[in-house]
């Protein structure tokens, strides 16, 4: 499976912040924000990456993620020349993704939570058609939202429904059987000139072949498309970095766990970041732990 992060897009909700500088580079708390995705394509087993996003940052995202293979994977980019929408990340990764399947990821969605990868896992194992991931919201006239029959079969997604027919609001992670690219090519423009995701996944619901996993409440999921969201979102890496000591979308640990990065390789990235961040001292305590381990290993 390849997988797509869409970083582009205009931002406008985040000025003056996303004037000069790409949304999914901004901090949430510790990190860019576009770490958060990546981590959870990696979880989900994608090794072939490509980040797309406007034409002026995509050398920001280069110069700070490289080609992979300082993560052990591959990485590549492309410009969207204008925000034409969410789907448009499939006509203009055609030619990336070729004969495979696709996961495709909103750059300014967060998710995180027990058992995330295992379930992802699960999902790419199992993809026929389009598996949607959906979340229950306090507010979901903001959201597509999934709608479903008496028998709590889903039948339909609604697009920012002013009158909800349920709080299960459909995140920015999609899975697509090859085909999605046939069908987002053939799509057309909304009334707002863009390629939309929810006219994509309802020809899959239509077609009986779309599937929404719900992530459920032991799983955050997080936009940060809004100031008081990327704030929020920022707090809650904080507290739970802080409190379990263990961190979110630390892209190298991430690596190291999912196989892609060996010890040589967490070397090199403890060089590359300093240990005077806390990002950085993290890599290393990581490192040591698996050396304390290996030890207590050999001893035995
Ligand atoms: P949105 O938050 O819907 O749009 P936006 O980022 O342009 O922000 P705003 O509404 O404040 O103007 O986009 C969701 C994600 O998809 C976000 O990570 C940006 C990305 N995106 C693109 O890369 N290209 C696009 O054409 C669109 C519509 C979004």
């Amino acid at each position: 499976m390849r997988g797509i992060i869409l970083a582009g897009g205009s931002g406008t909700r985040l000025r003056p912040l996303t004037q000069v500088l790409s949304k999914q580079l901004l901090p949430v708390f510790d990190k860019p924000l576009i770490y958060y995705p990546l981590s959870v394509l990696m979880l989900a087993g994608v090794r072939e990456i490509l980040v797309i996003s406007m034409p002026g940052h995509i050398d920001q995202y280069r110069s700070l993620l490289g080609d992979g293979e300082r993560l052990g994977i591959e990485l590549s980019y492309l410009e969207q020349d204008q925000p034409r929408g969410i789907a448009d990340a499939l006509v203009l990764g055609r030619e990336f993704v070729g004969d495979e399947q696709v996961a495709l990821i909103l750059g300014d969605n967060i998710f995180h939570g027990h058992d995330l990868a295992r379930v992802l896992q699960e999902q790419v194992v199992k993809l026929s058609g389009a598996t949607l991931f959906g979340h229950s919201v306090a507010d979901p006239q903001r959201y597509g939202v999934a709608v479903f029959d008496d028998s709590g079969r889903f039948v339909d997604i609604e697009e920012k429904p002013q009158r909800p027919r349920s709080t299960m609001a459909v995140t920015g992670m999609y899975l697509y059987d090859n085909e999605a690219l046939d069908y987002a090519q053939q799509l057309v423009p909304s009334p707002r000139g863009e390629l939309e995701i929810t006219d994509l996944n309802r020809r899959f619901v239509t077609e009986g072949r779309a599937q929404l996993v719900d992530l459920g409440r032991g799983t955050m999921w997080l936009d940060a498309g809004t100031h008081e969201s990327l704030l929020e979102a920022g707090n809650y890496v904080r507290v739970l970095q802080q409190r379990q000591g263990v961190q979110i979308a630390c892209i190298e640990e991430v690596a190291y766990r999912v196989g892609t990065l060996d010890l040589a390789g967490l070397e090199a990235a403890i060089e590359r970041v300093g240990v005077a961040s806390d990002y950085g001292a993290y890599l290393r305590q990581v490192q040591d732990d698996h050396q304390r381990r290996a030890t207590a290993h050999e001893g035995l």
